[in-house]
């Protein structure tokens, strides 16, 4: 079965950035020219999905505004290539927004969509993962959904001092990216992770994750979290983790968000010269 729908949650308070987050949602701060939000609805557009559902909070409506595509008709200096890029997007897929009013964390925001999923295997991209290359990630693990018929889940090596801040599997390597997983835990302590293997915000599930999220207790930070609902599968529908080699920042925060930036403005030949002088000073 094809994956056509695409969860995109954006909802979180975005305290890093406070106190441009009271007002701007993180998802629309731009990494050099172009935000979170753009890259992730791109990506779910490049893999063939048709229906992209943002879970926001009341007062991020700029996210909706940003995807309207009324400039089109009107040509003007600030006409550029992202604008086109919008209007192809908007007849590419159709954006569904959903209201996630009490943000308890990523496996309740998951548990908005239920309805609106209705019985399908889905995707989930979180904008705080830029993953960038030639690929559409997500549209890599959906291939590998279709040929495993396996939930799948991004997975990456990180530096140990990282994976407090994460989720970290269990696994076990069964071909060059693909990894059979054990169990996982969100946010181990060092001394407790089961590896340096870290969840990276892409995901292809099964429907039955629902069902699981809502027998789920408020686990770590008080939170219902989403790798704890993968973790009760494991046993009954196995996981399985895709190890990408595309280039990933964690622009969630400020660093990795300027990383980011300099990586995507090296990639502008107008601006290269200028930029590789600046950093020599
Ligand atoms: C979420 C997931 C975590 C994952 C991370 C990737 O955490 O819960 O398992 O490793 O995204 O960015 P959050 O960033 O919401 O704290």
């Amino acid at each position: 079965m094809d994956i056509t729908k695409v969860i995109i949650p954006v909802a979180g308070l975005g305290t890093r950035f406070l106190p441009v987050t009271k007002s701007i949602p993180k998802a629309m701060i731009p990494i050099f020219d172009t935000p979170s939000i753009h890259y992730a609805v791109k990506e779910a557009m490049i893999a063939g999905m048709k229906e992209v559902i943002i879970v926001m909070s009341r007062g991020q409506e700029a996210i909706i505004e940003y995807f309207n595509n009324s400039l089109k008709s009107d040509r003007n200096s600030n006409y550029n290539q992202k604008m086109d890029e919008i209007s192809y997007i908007n007849n590419n897929v159709s954006l569904n927004i959903v209201y996630q009013d009490n943000p308890r964390g990523l496996g309740d925001a998951i548990l908005q969509c239920k309805d609106i999923i209705n019985g399908e295997p889905f995707g989930v991209i979180l904008p705080d993962d830029l993953i960038l290359g030639n690929n559409s990630i997500i549209s890599e693990m959906s291939k590998v959904y279709t040929q495993k018929k396996s939930s799948v889940i991004a997975i990456k090596k990180v530096p140990s001092i990282l994976l407090p801040n994460l989720g970290v599997v269990d696994a076990k390597r069964i071909e060059s990216k693909v990894y059979e997983i054990l169990n996982m835990v969100e946010k181990p302590k060092i001394e407790d992770a089961p590896s340096d293997l870290a969840i990276i915000g892409r995901y292809i599930l099964h429907y039955e994750i629902f069902e699981t999220l809502e027998k789920t207790n408020l686990g770590i930070n008080g939170e219902i979290q989403l790798t704890d609902a993968i973790d009760s599968l494991i046993k009954d529908i196995g996981v399985l983790g895709y190890q990408f080699p595309e280039v990933h920042f964690d622009v969630g925060t400020p660093l990795g968000l300027l990383k980011a930036s300099i990586h995507q403005s090296m990639k502008n030949e107008e601006f290269i010269d200028d930029i590789k002088s600046f950093f020599k000073f």
